[in-house]
């Protein structure tokens, strides 16, 4: 399957939580980090994000420096990546940020349950895209993504449980986070990775990069599933675009990491 490059990038405090037990955002991050995030966002292609984050956050996913927005421009682009949700029931709220904040376009991504004039109604702010039958069918929904807008690079940014689906799926390439320093706690917090869970099998990951940032960690990690296993095959005969990149940026010379063109490491 053609899809685009797909990375998650949280922050998660040091017992792997990434909001409260009320689903209440905290700001985990640190001022680097929120840097980093944003120039992530801004290299991107597209932005996915879950319906749940969406009604718990409302976040607006725009680019927040004006020279990225304006780097953005000069390349030909929109100021802001496109904005992608996955919203089976067409739940998104027609005054969510995420289709009123910054210039640029909108994707809604539902599913056959979706209420007609639920869809009607995000019609007139975002592009509405029919992917599956009961959830969005998130394998359709990137092949979307790659050929009818061209998205090369999808930056994933929550939740728990669009983490878990993409994962468990084999759709993501490389996985980015920030540790803080902070314990949340909660039996009912949503953790990275939330869903049903593995239960063997287990999902294996290299790790790519340590790097200290603002009071905590930054882990960068590319998952080794099934289907990244694929496209490492088409790497390894040279039939992907390739790059070579130190492997944590340490300075050593012997390591060497593969990534696709499409990687922003
Ligand atoms: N710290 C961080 O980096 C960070 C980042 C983002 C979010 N968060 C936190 O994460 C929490 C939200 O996470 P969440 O797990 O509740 O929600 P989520 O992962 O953002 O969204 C999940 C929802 O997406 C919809 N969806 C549609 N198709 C899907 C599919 N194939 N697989 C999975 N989901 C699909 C489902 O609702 P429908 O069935 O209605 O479609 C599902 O309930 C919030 O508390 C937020 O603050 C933290």
């Amino acid at each position: 399957m053609k899809k685009p490059f797909v990375f998650i990038n949280a922050a998660m405090s040091a017992d792997g939580k990434i909001s409260t037990c009320e689903r209440r955002q905290v700001r985990i991050s640190g001022a680097k980090d929120l840097e980093r995030v944003d120039s992530l966002r801004a290299s991107s292609d597209a932005v996915l994000v879950g319906i749940g984050t969406v009604l718990a956050d409302d976040p607006s996913l725009t680019v927040k420096a004006e020279r990225r927005r304006a780097e953005r421009k000069k390349a030909g682009k929109d100021e802001n990546p496109l904005r992608v949700v996955a919203d089976s029931r067409a739940r998104t709220p027609l005054n969510a940020e995420i289709l009123n904040k910054g210039a640029g376009r909108r994707l809604v991504a539902v599913s056959k349950r979706a209420p007609a004039e639920r869809v009607k109604a995000l019609q007139k702010k975002a592009d509405v895209v029919v992917c599956g039958a009961e959830k969005v069918d998130l394998a359709v929904l990137l092949r979307t993504l790659r050929q009818r807008y061209g998205v090369r690079r999808l930056m994933v940014e929550g939740g728990a449980t669009l983490n878990w689906s993409l994962l468990s799926q084999g759709l993501v390439d490389e996985l980015y986070v920030f540790v803080g320093n902070m314990i949340i706690g909660g039996v009912n917090a949503p953790t990275l990775v939330d869903g049903e869970g593995f239960k063997d099998n287990f999902l294996k990951l290299e790790l790519l990069g340590v790097e200290p940032l603002d009071e905590g960690v930054l882990l960068k990690w590319r998952v080794l599933a099934a289907g990244a296993r694929q496209h490492d095959e088409k790497r390894k005969y040279g039939c992907d675009g390739q790059v070579r990149v130190r492997r944590g940026g340490q300075g050593k010379t012997d390591a060497f990491v593969m990534h696709g063109e499409d990687s922003p490491l």
